[in-house]
């Protein structure tokens, strides 16, 4: 039976880097005898909104509840609409009502791409950030007091739950199971929140006792975000609180270099609702319309969205190609950001090439 993949590009470069994720999904299919069936929508975009003063239509839930995957391209323009509109309005919904509760981003060194930290090759740089995605320290509980006088008060609870905290560290664990070296690194900050992040440790605890082969260390997020800049070889899985995911889900990937490469995932592991699969960048007005956009991050996260759907052989195809690209170095067909002079299509159709074979 086919996977029925909703797709939604969105705005700015999303427009212009989807079509590269859709060829190379097309090209794996193909290889590897997926079934594939792509449905386009309008809404989540800016424009959309213009015409009909929301990001989404009233159904939109129903309208995708069904799918398989959501494949997202980048929301966003500034100069049309408001960022707390088109991203509240869109993403953050699907995020939500979907109870994607991980949200996974890869940080790997790529071949032919420069490491902002000095020294480091490809190899060097391979983990997984894991983000709690709906609860802890993003929660809407609390409030104002005495707004306006002296005694002004405001006051923002975390919320923690036995259930989204285990969920969240069950994913990691079991993430970490599938990785040869078997490594899980915890971010806390028990020495300094002391309700909240003790709780989490506990957890952790209580949850490795289920996976003796898997190491377990942890760090207070201060030194860890050092040790991501000084020692990243020394990670492989991080889990983390939605703040510290947050924070170390973008540090990790800029360890790598370019922002156009990296992709990333809002899953719903029980498969009760679909799962988001987006690259980390957003519509980069300043480059949209000139086709120079890395389709990289877009293709990537396609992988992760067929590795998903079980077909991990399929995703590390498609990966495979990225990196003999990338080291291939062909100024031609790389995108400028990665020190090339071709265009958003001649990076898509080459990776695209070798994943057929
Ligand atoms: P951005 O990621 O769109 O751009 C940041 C910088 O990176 C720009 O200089 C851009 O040219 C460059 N860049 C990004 N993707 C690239 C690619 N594939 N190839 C080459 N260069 C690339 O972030 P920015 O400018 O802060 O936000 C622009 C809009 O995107 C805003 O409306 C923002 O809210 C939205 N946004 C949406 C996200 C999403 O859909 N998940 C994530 C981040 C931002
Ligand atoms: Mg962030």
């Amino acid at each position: 039976m086919a996977h029925r993949i909703a797709v939604i590009a969105g705005d700015g470069i999303g427009t212009e880097v989807m079509p590269e994720g859709i060829r190379a999904l097309e090209v794996a299919a193909k290889r590897f005898k997926i079934d594939l069936a792509f449905t386009t929508f309008e809404f989540g975009s800016c424009d959309y909104y213009l015409e009909h003063s929301k990001m989404l239509p009233d159904d939109w839930f129903d309208q995708l509840k069904d799918f398989d995957a959501l494949f997202y391209g980048a929301v966003g323009w500034p100069d049309k609409v408001p960022d707390h509109i088109s991203l509240w309005g869109s993403l953050l919904q699907f995020r939500r009502q979907f109870d994607q509760y991980i949200n996974l981003r890869p940080c790997k060194l790529m071949p032919g791409i420069k490491s902002p930290l000095a020294g480091r090759e490809p190899g060097d740089i391979d983990f997984y950030v894991v983000r709690e995605n709906t609860e802890g320290e993003y929660s809407s509980v609390g409030g104002k007091m005495f707004e306006g006088t002296e005694r002004e008060i405001v006051l923002q609870e975390t919320v923690m739950s036995r259930v989204g905290v285990d969920r969240v560290l069950k994913y990691a664990f079991d993430l970490a199971q599938t990785r040869p070296r078997k490594k899980l690194t915890s971010a806390t900050k028990s020495n300094g929140i002391s309700i909240t992040m003790p709780y989490w440790d506990e957890r952790v605890a209580e949850m490795a006792k289920h996976y003796p082969e898997i190491a377990v260390d942890k760090f207070h997020i201060d030194i860890l975000t050092a040790n991501f800049v000084l020692h990243p070889d020394w990670f492989d899985v991080v889990v983390g609180s939605n703040l510290f995911g947050d924070i170390l889900s973008d540090l990790g990937p800029a360890c790598t270099g370019t922002i156009g490469i990296a992709p990333s995932a809002n899953i719903n592991p029980e498969g009760k609702f679909p799962s988001l699969f987006e690259p980390v960048h957003g519509s980069a007005p300043d480059i949209a319309g000139k086709g120079i956009a890395n389709p990289i991050g877009q293709i990537w996260s396609g992988a992760m969205m067929l590795e998903h759907l079980g077909y991990k052989e399929a995703a590390d195809a498609m990966v495979t190609a990225i990196e003999e690209v990338l080291s291939e170095g062909n100024r031609q067909v790389l995108t400028r950001d990665v020190g090339g002079q071709g265009s958003t299509v001649s990076l898509g159709q080459a990776i695209a090439e070798r994943i057929g074979g």
